[in-house]
């Protein structure tokens, strides 16, 4: 629609249903969240990776599952002029693998360990934390062999995380979903057990019983909750094997102390998991805001998709949900930007001209200054500091410029000093640590 019908039919624009825009008001939050994931990939020995935001819609139906609420009912899906079905990436970890096999990254050293910080896009039911177009940061281990050691490890980062953004005492719920030798058949005993109940449960479930009987467990419908306390328990019909390899991950974190739950309903929403999975939540916001750092191992996606059976696991947060509970949690993140600026005024028109000058001095000398030359009024400039919450002001006036000095006010107490323009960096730096 052109300018002008628009203009005549009043529209007015809102972002899209469950999309946000991130305003500057919540930077804090997000360069505290970006920079304490970054902080633990350095000190994990992680590499960056970053997928594209198109991906191929079938990479995500081979893994995710055509039947996960993920593919069925929440990709958004476009057809290209070219004829190509791509989906905007609802998740990373199969953009992540298709990337290690594309790259041969396991000719590279074993495991390659990657990390990631994105957008991704789910048309949900947009509710609190559940959003269309939300944030993940994530972490993955990938190749090498099958220890358990790594589905510690990324529990720690997991871990890590949010104790680094004073997230106290997360609830970790963990369960080993089996392999492919023992899921078949505890699937076939619980579709046993759930059959005596076919009727008393919900459409959806209905489905689910004959598909995905693991899925069942999922569903918050109030009339399936009561067949889940009863339904056979997986961790009693794990093989040997998934059954030392759950074992050693409780033991892991046992060693570094961190808390756990076994959950043996806990089965998560995407059909590429294997062995263990888990879920983390803030401390009484399980059910109102859902898992924080969520994740799993997933051995048999690479197979999926065209590769060899490749060992991987990994976790992945959602930045919104992490930064909904910092304020709920009145977790304020420290580095507040308005603590570390100054506020340039000028008096007199010569004066704005130097100050121009200064102003570019300080911000090559790394120093980030806010001003408001435009206003011709010190008072108005000073007030427009004070509307900033900025606690210093530098002050350029003639007589300044003539003695090759600026005067240092600080805003709060009033007292102020004048300084020899040769020093101004020095001094500023010196106030502002
Ligand atoms: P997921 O459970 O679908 O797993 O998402 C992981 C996290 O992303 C959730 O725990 C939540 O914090 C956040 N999240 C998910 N959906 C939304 C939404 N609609 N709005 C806001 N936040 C959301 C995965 O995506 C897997 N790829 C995780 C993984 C990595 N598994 C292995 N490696």
């Amino acid at each position: 629609m052109d300018k002008e019908k628009i203009k005549e039919k009043k529209i007015t624009f809102q972002a899209p249903r469950g999309m946000h825009d991130i305003l500057p008001a919540d930077e804090p939050y997000w360069e505290r969240i970006e920079n304490a994931a970054k902080q633990l990939a350095r000190t994990y020995g992680f590499g960056r990776i970053e997928t594209p935001i198109l991906e191929f819609a079938d990479l995500y139906k081979k893994t995710a599952g055509e039947e996960s609420d993920v593919v069925e009912k929440e990709m958004y899906v476009l057809k290209t002029k070219g004829g190509d079905v791509l989906a905007l990436r609802p998740e990373y970890t199969a953009g992540v693998s298709r990337a290690y096999l594309e790259h041969a990254m396991s000719r590279m050293g074993q495991p390659q360990r990657l990390s990631y910080f994105g957008p991704l896009f789910r048309h949900e039911r947009p509710q609190l934390g559940r959003y269309r177009e939300f944030t993940q940061l994530g972490f993955e281990v990938l190749g090498g062999v099958n220890d358990a050691i790594y589905d510690a490890e990324v529990i720690t980062i997991a871990w890590d995380l949010l104790s680094e953004l004073k997230i106290k005492n997360p609830l970790i719920k963990i369960n080993s979903i089996g392999c492919r030798v023992c899921r078949p058949i505890y699937k076939k005993q619980l579709q046993n057990y759930y059959r005596n109940h076919e009727r008393e449960l919900c459409e959806d479930c209905g489905r689910r019983l004959k598909n995905n009987p693991l899925k069942l467990f999922d569903c918050k419908n109030a009339q399936c909750q009561p067949f889940k306390e009863k339904a056979p328990n997986f961790l009693d019909k794990l093989c040997s094997m998934c059954t030392t390899h759950f074992k050693e991950v409780l033991e892991y974190l046992e060693e570094v102390g961190i808390p756990y739950e076994v959950d043996h309903r806990l089965v998560r929403g995407l059909d590429y998991y294997n062995r263990t999975v888990f879920e983390m939540f803030a401390d009484g916001k399980e059910e109102e805001l859902g898992a924080l750092p969520a994740g799993g191992r997933y051995d048999y996606l690479m197979e999926m998709i065209g590769g060899h059976l490749t060992p991987a696991v990994g976790f992945a947060a959602g930045v919104e949900r992490l930064i909904m509970v910092m304020k709920a949690k009145e977790i304020v993140p420290n580095g507040n930007r308005l603590q570390k600026r100054v506020f340039l005024t000028h008096a007199g028109d010569t004066a704005k001209k130097k100050a121009f000058l200064l102003l570019r001095d300080l911000r090559k000398a790394g120093i980030a200054v806010s001003e408001a030359l435009a206003k011709e009024s010190l008072n108005a400039q000073l007030r427009a500091a004070d509307k900033e919450g900025i606690g210093l002001a530098l002050i350029l006036g003639q007589k300044e410029i003539y003695e090759k000095s600026v005067i240092i006010r600080d805003l709060k107490t009033g007292l102020q000093e004048s300084v020899l323009l040769d020093k101004i960096v020095e001094e500023i730096k010196k106030r502002l640590k």
